[in-house]
């Protein structure tokens, strides 16, 4: 494996693969690897002659200084981790000036109003933090595909309405949450999380199949309801939201109308650590 450490070798690579007709199949991280990435790398392989991973941790797309102070990083550890799968021809691992050569600051992007949903109602600026990082990374790695996890569904749908209106010449395509065997949904995050809170986590997912059970057949009003009691019954989580939306738009809905395609989106936040979640209803 590649282990490409600014721009210049990056690009020198990226030429010599073009030269050579390589199909190229991509999945940027912010690194803390887990098998949730393996599974993007996995989609990756079947797809294309070369498989690229990036590891950055993105400055612009933190609202809170604390926050990524706090990301967990450990680069070796993950260059193991993607030698040791086979899975990754080559991983780039640029420095913030590589990404941001005058000043680390996003640009504004217009996503069609699914920015101010969920996850941008509490985090300012989030989007238009991973908007830039993304759209710089398919700058430099020319990928043909790239691959990105369903947890972030939010950023997936974001991700995907930069490519359409920038017009890039890449296909997004959206890989299935990986669970844990509790169905806990994978993530860098359950790193800060003691092992019996990741185990009573497994909540999240149960709540969230209870409601596909429940969905069409009783008003989203009293699904909302049930989940915010189960919630209120469980020590140390706190429920930030739950909500029903249009997998198109990310606007909520108070009703199923048919012919749409609805998921039920969650966030937890246990002992300090804020967990996301969703799950498609059918
Ligand atoms: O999902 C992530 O890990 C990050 O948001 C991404 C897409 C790598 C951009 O920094």
């Amino acid at each position: 494996m590649e282990v490409l450490k600014n721009k210049k070798t990056l690009q020198d690579f990226i030429e010599r693969q073009k030269e050579m007709g390589k199909r190229i199949g991509f999945a940027p991280t912010m690194g803390a690897l887990h098998k949730g990435h393996l599974s993007l790398y996995e989609a990756a392989r079947a797809d294309n002659d070369l498989v690229i991973s990036s590891i950055f941790v993105n400055p612009t797309q933190f609202n809170n200084p604390e926050d990524l102070e706090k990301y967990p990083r450990d680069i070796n550890r993950d260059i193991l981790i993607l030698e040791n799968s086979g899975l990754v021809d080559a991983v780039y691992i640029p420095e913030v000036v590589d990404i941001y050569p005058e000043k680390a600051e996003s640009q504004h992007y217009d996503f069609d109003g699914l920015e101010n949903e969920m996850e941008g109602k509490s985090r300012p600026g989030h989007f238009d933090g991973v908007g830039t990082v993304v759209e710089e990374l398919f700058r430099q790695v020319k990928p043909d595909n790239a691959y990105f996890g369903e947890k972030d569904f939010q950023q997936l749908a974001i991700i995907k309405k930069m490519v359409e209106k920038k017009k890039l010449p890449i296909k997004i395509i959206g890989v299935p949450i990986y669970r844990a065997e509790s169905g806990l949904a994978l993530s860098s995050r359950n790193q800060r999380l003691h092992e019996d809170r990741r185990d009573a986590s497994k909540v999240i997912y149960k709540t969230l199949k209870k409601v596909n059970e429940l969905f069409k057949i009783n008003p989203v009003s009293e699904i909302k309801e049930k989940v915010q009691d189960v919630f209120d019954n469980q020590k140390g989580m706190q429920l930030e939201y739950f909500l029903i939306a249009d997998e198109e738009t990310l606007k909520e809905t108070d009703f199923f109308y048919k012919g749409k395609n609805y998921r039920a989106f969650i966030v937890v936040i246990v002992d300090g650590v804020r967990l996301i979640d969703n799950m498609h209803l059918d």
